[in-house]
This record gives C-alpha cells, sequence and structure tokens, in this order.
C-alpha cells in the first residue's frame, strides 16, 4: 500500500467539472496522493496533469494495466460507470463512485455484487455528508438539540422562465429513465435523499412525488419522502421560471456551490443559496451547506452556530480521507454502496409513484 510517506495511490477516471474539483481538493490530503488521471478527452486530462504532474491515461484499462493504485475514484457520468467499475473490480482497486451510483438501481446492485465477489471495497459519494454545516447539524440533532425531528425540506426553484431549463445530456442520463435538469431530482436531489435519512436517523419508507424522464418535456419535479420515524421530507426543483426572493435576502457564500448558472468558487454574496431546513419538537436548523453558515432556532431566539473544518470543496478532500482511513484499517466504508442503492431506490419510487405513496422496500 501507499508510498514513502504512507499515502495511498489514487486514480481519477473522469477528469470534467467534478473531477477537477475531487484533483484540487486532494491536493490538501495527507492521506492520499492523485498518482494518474483518466479521461477519454486527451485535451482535458492533459491540462490537468499540467497542474500536478499526474500520469495520464484516455482509457481506464491501460491506467488500470500500468498502475499499482489503491483506489479508483470513478467521476464520469451515471451511464459509463457499470463497465468501470467491472474493469475497476477485476483489477482489485477499491473504488470511490460519485453520484447518483448509476441510472438504475438494478445497475447499482450489479456494481454492489461485482465488487463484493471480487473482493473489493465501493464506497459512495455522498459527498454532501462532509460539508462542515450539514456535519454539525447532524451533530445537533443525535444530542438532541432540536428534539425529534418531523420535518425536512429543500427546493430549488428559480431561473428566468422556461428557456432557462437546461436538460444535462443522453450521455449522463439515457433517453427514457431518470434525467432531468442539474439542480433536480436525480442529479442535484439524490444527496438530500441520502442526507434527510442520515439528519433524522431513519430510513425513507415511503416516496411519492413526480420526476423529468431523460428526453421528456421538462417539468416541475417533487417528491414527499415518508421516513420511517414517522418524519416527511419535501423537496421541489424548478428552474423554468423566477425566483421570489427580495432584494436584501441572501447569504455570503464562502464556499463554492452550484446552481442552475453552474459553479461558483465561493467568497461571494449569493442571493439564493441552498439551504436546508430541518424542522423538530424543541427547535429548528437552516443549514447553507455550501455558504457554510448554520442557524439554529428555538424558545431561546435564533443564532449562529460557529463551524469547524473548511467549506466546499474541501468536503471532497474530507471524504477521500475517511474512505482512506477506513482502507487503512480494513474497516467498511460508513457510506457504501447500499447507501448509494437505498437512494436510487427512493428515487425510482419517486418515479414510479405518479403522486401516489409507494412502500418502499428495505
Ligand atoms: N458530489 C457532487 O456534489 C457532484 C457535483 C457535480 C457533479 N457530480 C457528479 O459527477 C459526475 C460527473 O459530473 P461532471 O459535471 O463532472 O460531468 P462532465 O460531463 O463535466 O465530466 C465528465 C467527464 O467524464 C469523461 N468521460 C466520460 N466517459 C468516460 C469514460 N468512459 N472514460 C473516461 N472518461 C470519461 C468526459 O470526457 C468528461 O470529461 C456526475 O454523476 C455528477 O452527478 C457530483
Amino acid at each position: 500500500l501507499s508510498d514513502g510517506l504512507n499515502r495511498l495511490r489514487v486514480g481519477l477516471i473522469g477528469i470534467g467539472g467534478v473531477g477537477r474539483l475531487h484533483l484540487e481538493a486532494y491536493r490538501r490530503s495527507a492521506a492520499v496522493e492523485v498518482v494518474a488521471l483518466c479521461d477519454a478527452d486527451p485535451k482535458r486530462v492533459a491540462e490537468a496533469a499540467a497542474t500536478c504532474g499526474a500520469a495520464t491515461y484516455t482509457d481506464h484499462q491501460s491506467m488500470l494495466a500500468a498502475e499499482s493504485l489503491d483506489i479508483v475514484c470513478i467521476l464520469t457520468p451515471p451511464a459509463s460507470r457499470l463497465r468501470i467499475v467491472a474493469d475497476v473490480a477485476s483489477a482489485g482497486v477499491a473504488i470511490l463512485i460519485e453520484k447518483p451510483m448509476a441510472t438504475t438501481r438494478a445497475d447499482a446492485e450489479e456494481m454492489r455484487r461485482l465488487c463484493d465477489d471480487a473482493g473489493v471495497t465501493l464506497g459512495y459519494g455522498a459527498s454532501y455528508r462532509h460539508l462542515p454545516a450539514l456535519k454539525h447539524a447532524h451533530d445537533l440533532i443525535v444530542t438532541g438539540a432540536i428534539g425529534d425531528v418531523i420535518l425536512l425540506r429543500e427546493d430549488f426553484i428559480g431561473g428566468r422562465g422556461p428557456a432557462s431549463r437546461t436538460a444535462l445530456p443522453p450521455w449522463h442520463y439515457p433517453a427514457g429513465g431518470i434525467g432531468g435538469t442539474g439542480m433536480g431530482l436525480v442529479d442535484h436531489g439524490v444527496h438530500l435523499i441520502d442526507a434527510f435519512a442520515w439528519l433524522a436517523g431513519s430510513p425513507v419508507a415511503w416516496a411519492s412525488g413526480r420526476g423529468n424522464r431523460s428526453g421528456d418535456a421538462l417539468e416541475t419535479e417533487y417528491a414527499v419522502l415518508g421516513l420511517a420515524n414517522g418524519a416527511t421530507g419535501h423537496l421541489i426543483y424548478e428552474d423554468g421560471t423566477w425566483p421570489t426572493q427580495l432584494p436584501g435576502e441572501g447569504q455570503f457564500s464562502w464556499g463554492a456551490s452550484w446552481d442552475q448558472d453552474g459553479y461558483h468558487p465561493g467568497g461571494m454574496w449569493q442571493a439564493h443559496p441552498g439551504s436546508i431546513h430541518v424542522h423538530g419538537t424543541r427547535g429548528a436548523l437552516r443549514i447553507f451547506h455550501y455558504a457554510h453558515a448554520l442557524y439554529l432556532t428555538d424558545a431561546e431566539g435564533t443564532r449562529q452556530i460557529a463551524l469547524e473544518g473548511d467549506p466546499a470543496p474541501d468536503h471532497f478532500r474530507a471524504q477521500i480521507d475517511a474512505f482512506a482511513a477506513e482502507l487503512m484499517d480494513n474497516m467498511s466504508p460508513t457510506i457504501g454502496a447500499d447507501a448509494g442503492i437505498a437512494a436510487l431506490t427512493v428515487l425510482e419510487a419517486i418515479y414510479a409513484s405518479a403522486g401516489r405513496n409507494v412502500a418502499i422496500e428495505a
């Protein structure tokens, strides 16, 4: 294992928008070193390698044959990943995979089977759980600061009319399957489906709502999630209308973030930064997950809670460090294939529900 400094040797497959962020964040890791980069686009991989000196490849099989790796991060579009997982598992290398794990629950289960059969560890990139504002919110909930969680909600509603809806391409989500926009249920809401169950400490028991299919006309997406403990989670996504935020509303964002206009580096005022609301029997939390701020309201009033750790994209460093530490200790990953499969199971239930409540098989 590892280099002379005991850092695990990492290869990245897929150096697009998120791949470049993983690369940037991993520079601050004491646990891993990126030694190989692979992207089907030779220009992209060469540009990224120029900043770090890693070896470059345009197909993952050549990378696996030439390099001795401890971890491969799969950062390509969801539709491309099953074949890559099969090849990396055959090579016996641990995998950290981006969200959503696959475009169907069946493919994600096949990934888990391939890795189990090969004795390979498969970690799932539920990166929101590594954002300091969410981590601290989770700690507060566990210590009873807001009592029993009864309601969780998040939405993204805005844009500049119907023309601002942009569908993710079919090479990310094949036509006819789950799909939609970058700030919709599948590509963004999948984080919240995972985070709601984690924050409330209870799995999703039923789901209802509707999501866009790849290739179809885009409409408003929504979901109501029934957690096993009786709490409900609420998601609404629409980026083809106009925002209702008023001038003066907003938050200074310390962290990098995404919205329908793309990636923002942080260190700027944001008129409507993403936030998650968690309501309990004794208080409520407002979590600005990328803006890196957390507020608690209870009978004593509203106060800001100080956060430890650095904002996005440092959560990708925290994520790989946690995964690397578990690998070094021969532990199963805290966030493994089961979490990725659970999120896809809920997504498929939302799609299947057509507005009815659909029970989730555990
Ligand atoms: N965790 C997060 O917060 C977060 C944020 C953004 C994106 N993502 C996820 O990351 C994934 C990638 O998103 P993106 O925005 O970087 O996409 P992108 O289209 O910008 O980049 C994908 C890259 O993969 C490469 N690629 C495709 N197939 C390949 C193959 N078979 N072998 C090698 N390279 C291949 C492409 O050339 C491209 O450079 C998506 O699943 C997305 O949901 C996660």
